[in-house]
């Protein structure tokens, strides 16, 4: 029988696991364009309809077990009730309820389900419930008749674009992301994180592909947790993980021992970029990536070898490159922005992890000043009128992670 308009496959499966309900059905999938590829997996846009034409045509419960950080989520609920949803910018077949049953659009994302490298994506994406985060609404195995390998493919809720798209479409017209957007959009990532790493959770992985936004709503989720890892005190995790570009400056000298500071540092270089327009630490080589944060940090100090990794035995980049203060080099670096960024920036690229600010800490700081205003306004592109951002609606669990921080953004 031949497949509609635009699309690329359609088959249907016997155990379909709704990652809310933990339970499995006969479902069909329709599947769209591709819209992501990464080192590990594809992303295709597509549609689900529970076969049977029933939308609790449940069969089995599923066995996959929720990790014991769940109940550490203290009752964080699922951002949306119905996992029928209409999502901007694909509206070739929006679920707005008369759509013969089919849900979505959602972005499938498809990684062999066997390989050398642990994933922990379908273990944290179940128990990760924020407004900021991807959310994933079912999940499933399938054989490939392409290389009979099986894959694990992971049905989540679907943004149209990313941040790494948002700063090229600004950088090709000589401008960069509007102020008000760079701020909502920096406040929900550091939302996202305060969330994460109260749940002790390190993304391992922060960079603007890995962010998701939507350009109409100014919506932001972080996604790809290929990387994710619960990190527990004192046990070694690998140092190799993290894009170049955005790897914080322990991990560089081989630390095995860090924290969730390591995403911290990331979103310190998102923020940069946002601002610049390109990376601000463009690493030739993995060893050479130090030498890039120096040109802006000065040397680092001794201390910082020893607490990373004693055993470092490769370049320390002691000889300073710029004459001026730090302070005088962030102004020269970042020589168009404004003063409360680059203080935040300062506070964000700090050498010791230790140091480095805290979600909360980012949270707070007058960089967000204005999006607390009731005159807060933000305009999308190319809207004419404004819309209004739910960024403070805090759940139990963030407002305890704030702690002595609540009053400052309530
Ligand atoms: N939920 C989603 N909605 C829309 N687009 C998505 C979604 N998830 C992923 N994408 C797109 O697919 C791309 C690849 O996804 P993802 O980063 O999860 O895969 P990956 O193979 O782990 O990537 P890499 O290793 O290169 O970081 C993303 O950069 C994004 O463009
Ligand atoms: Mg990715």
């Amino acid at each position: 029988m031949a497949q509609p308009a635009g699309v690329l496959k359609e088959y249907t499966l016997p155990q379909v696991v709704n990652n809310k309900t933990s339970t499995s059905s006969k479902m069909t999938i329709r599947e769209y364009k591709k819209i992501g590829e990464g080192a590990f997996g594809t992303v295709v846009e597509a549609v689900l309809r529970y076969a049977d034409n029933s939308s609790s045509s449940t069969t089995t419960t599923t066995t996959t077990s929720s990790s014991p950080h769940e109940t550490a989520a203290n009752g964080t609920t699922l951002s949306s009730t119905n996992e029928s949803f209409a999502s901007n910018g694909n509206n070739h077949h929006k679920d707005n309820g008369n759509n013969n049953g089919w849900l979505g659009p959602f972005a499938i994302k498809r990684v062999p389900a066997q390989t050398e490298y642990k994933s922990r994506e379908l273990e944290i994406l179940r128990v990760v419930h924020h407004p900021n985060i991807v959310s994933l609404r079912f999940f499933f195995d399938k054989r490939s008749s392409a290389d009979d390998k099986v894959y694990q493919n992971l049905v989540m809720e679907c943004l149209p674009s990313t941040l790494q798209s948002e700063i090229k479409f600004y950088r090709q017209s000589k401008y960069t992301i509007p102020y008000p957007h760079m701020k909502a959009y920096t406040f929900q990532l550091a939302r996202a994180m305060l969330y994460l790493h109260g749940l002790g959770v390190s993304h391992r992985d922060i960079k603007p592909s890995n962010i998701l936004v939507d350009p109409n709503t100014i919506q932001l989720k972080i996604c790809d947790f290929g990387s994710a890892k619960k990190l527990e005190p004192n046990q070694p995790s690998v140092s190799y993980i993290c894009s170049r570009y955005y790897r914080a400056p322990e991990l560089i000298v081989g630390c095995s021992l860090y924290t969730t500071k390591i995403d911290i540092w990331g979103l310190g270089c998102v923020i940069a970029e946002m601002f610049l327009g390109k990376p601000i630490f463009q690493g030739h080589s993995p060893e050479t990536q130090l030498k890039e944060i120096a040109k802006l940090l000065g040397p680092p100090p001794n201390t910082f070898f020893f607490k990373s990794n004693p055993q470092y035995r490769g370049n320390m980049y002691t000889t300073r490159m710029f004459s001026c203060t730090v302070e005088e080099r962030f102004k020269q670096i970042f020589s168009n922005s404004p003063p409360d960024a680059i203080d935040l920036l300062m506070k964000i690229l700090v050498y010791d992890p230790e140091q480095r600010a805290s979600p909360r800490k980012v949270l707070v700081h007058s960089f967000f000043q204005e999006l607390k205003s009731p005159e807060f306004k933000v305009y999308p592109r190319g809207a004419s009128a404004p819309i209004v951002l739910d960024l403070f609606n805090f759940s139990d669990f963030e407002l305890e992670l704030l702690g002595p921080y609540k009053s400052e953004l309530l």
